[in-house]
Order: C-alpha cells, then sequence, then structure tokens
C-alpha cells in the first residue's frame, strides 16, 4: 500500500486538519515513538531556520534520527534524478521531506516513495506553514469556524496553503493583491470548493482586511524570485501592513506572518513588534503542528 504523503493542505480533509492540531497539543510522549529507530531525511534546496529546527526536533520528538542534507550536496535532477533518490532514501529512513525550488520535484520523489513525502516549502505552497498558523489563529481567536482572515500581499506559497487550511475549517478569507499577483479565477473556484469557509480575492487592502480577526501578509519576493524584487516591490507598496491598515480590522484583530519578516517592506515594526503581533508564537507552533503532522502520516491516531 502506498505511504499517506503531505505535499497540500488540499489533500486534506477538514476533519484530517482537526486531527492533525489535536496531535500538535497533545503530550509529545503520548504519541509514542513512531519514527523509533529509522531516520528522516530532510533535504532543503533553499535556506531555512524554523522549517529545518522545527522538522528536526518532531523528529527526534517521534523517536527517529533527523538527517539534514543541502541541496547542492544531494543534487536534485542534477547529480541524480529526484526519483532515484528518492527510492534509495526509503530504504534507510521512515520519511523524506524536501524543500523544493520546484513542487513537481516533491510529486515525483511521492509517486516512488515507500515511505511519506512531506513537502517542506515549494514554489507552488507550505503546507507545514499552514498548520501552524490554523493552530497559532485557533489558539488566539478561537474556532476558525464563521471568522474572516485577511491577507494582503502577495498570493505565493505561503497564502495558497493559508487560504486552502481557512477554507477546510470555515474560515472566510480574504486577499488583496495587485492584479498581476493575486490567484486566477480558477484557483478561487477551486480552493472554494475544498469545504466550508469562503475564499475571496480582489485587490483592495482596506476592504480585504475590513473587520478581519486576523491580517497575515509574508514578503513580497520569495525565494527564487530575486530578479523581480524591483518590480514587486513597486507593484506592492500600497499593500504594506501599517497600523492604518490594521485600524481597519476587528478591534481586537491579531498580526501574523510565517517570517522572515522584512520590516517596513511588507509591514511596519509597529505592527510586527506592536502588542497585536503573534509571530513568535507563530514560529514556535510550528514545531508543535510539524510533530502533529508526521505523527497522522505514520498512523498515530
Ligand atoms: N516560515 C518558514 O518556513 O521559515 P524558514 O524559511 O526559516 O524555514
Ligand atoms: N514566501 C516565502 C516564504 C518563506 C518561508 C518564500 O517562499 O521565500
Amino acid at each position: 500500500m502506498s505511504p499517506r504523503h503531505f505535499l497540500d493542505i488540499s489533500e486534506l480533509s477538514s476533519d484530517e486538519v482537526r486531527l492533525i492540531l489535536d496531535l500538535a497539543q497533545r503530550p509529545v510522549a503520548s504519541l509514542g515513538r513512531p519514527l523509533e529507530g529509522v531516520g528522516a531525511a530532510l533535504i532543503f534546496e533553499k535556506p531555512s531556520n524554523r522549517t529545518r529546527h522545527s522538522m528536526e526536533i518532531a523528529v527526534v520528538q517521534l523517536g527517529g534520527h533527523p538527517v539534514y542534507a543541502r541541496g547542492e550536496e544531494v543534487g536534485i535532477d542534477v547529480r541524480e534524478t529526484a526519483e532515484d533518490i528518492a527510492a534509495v532514501m526509503a530504504g534507510y529512513h521512515g520519511l523524506l521531506a524536501a524543500r523544493v525550488f520546484k513542487h513537481d520535484v516533491v510529486v515525483r520523489m511521492a509517486k516512488v516513495s515507500g515511505v511519506p513525502v512531506v513537502n517542506m516549502l515549494s514554489d507552488h505552497s507550505h503546507p507545514l506553514q499552514a498548520l501552524a498558523d490554523a493552530l497559532t489563529m485557533q489558539q488566539t481567536i478561537g474556532d476558525l469556524a464563521g471568522r474572516s482572515v485577511a491577507w494582503s500581499g502577495d498570493w505565493n506559497n505561503v497564502a495558497r496553503s493559508l487560504a486552502e487550511v481557512c477554507v477546510l475549517l470555515g474560515a472566510r478569507f480574504s486577499i488583496a493583491a495587485p492584479p498581476a499577483y493575486g490567484p486566477s479565477a480558477s484557483e478561487v473556484t477551486r480552493i472554494n470548493a475544498l469545504g466550508p469557509g469562503e475564499f475571496v480575492a480582489g485587490t483592495d487592502p482596506v476592504a480585504a482586511v475590513a473587520g478581519a480577526d486576523a491580517v497575515h501578509t509574508d514578503v513580497w519576493v520569495s525565494m527564487g524570485q530575486e530578479a523581480e524584487t524591483a518590480a514587486k516591490e513597486k507593484a506592492f507598496a500600497a499593500y504594506k501592513v501599517t497600523g492604518a491598515l490594521m485600524a481597519k480590522a476587528a478591534p481586537s484583530a491579531q498580526f501574523f506572518h510565517c517570517l522572515p519578516a522584512h520590516r517596513g517592506y511588507e509591514v511596519d515594526g509597529e505592527v510586527i513588534d506592536g502588542p497585536a503581533s503573534r509571530v513568535v508564537p507563530q514560529a514556535h507552533n510550528r514545531l508543535h503542528s510539524a510533530r502533529g503532522a508526521l505523527a497522522f502520516l505514520l498512523g498515530v491516531k
């Protein structure tokens, strides 16, 4: 039987997301040691702080041995194919995880791997981040069903996974992005069909955050897009999360950012370093939600 992989939030049902969030909050010892005696390969084609550390520690907490490898060393599709790498590593490890430039690489690895493959961020999505975002919002603003979550900025990997988890959990997710950088109509339709929530796309940041319980953003220039920096900084100038924009959200609105952040670009210091910011507990939840996700994939109920 082929193992359960985790490449996108959209592969999960609403109940499965809730189970992962529940597993994330259970005492570590109650999860058992599903990775006892095996390794977990963590391959990074791009830099990482939160994802590397949270995944390494989650693997240890589940009884396994993390093996970190930089992309240059493994050489996916340079030294050998993604398929050969995954098929071989599945013989050493109980889990394979990769941060890749091209999403198709994790899809190809999953096709041949006999153990779960986890996407640790691709150009398409960042599902582990969305689980931490959902967990942190649940802990700070309560059950997401019927709540309003806003995003001002780029329709990127983080935004896509967050939109998916919000719709699965019954929230309204409203994005404002410049016309050339927003979701396609087909993406809006696809994500709206995932669950009971609602996904609304527009171009006006004030309209997107109006009355929101949570306001999110992310960098304007994702890893791998450095050549687009000048054009994106110009296009996104009006989408910065400022104190004035936060004032349009609900009075109790909380601010979230996956980090790393660029103060003065996508968010002002007064917001990310202010009382409404939840970015540090959000980052800490990367560990708990990663542990919950891995436990789920490894069959912990
Ligand atoms: N948020 C996040 O994925 O951070 P890193 O790039 O540091 O892993
Ligand atoms: N959108 C960002 C997220 C980093 C965690 C990137 O892909 O670089």
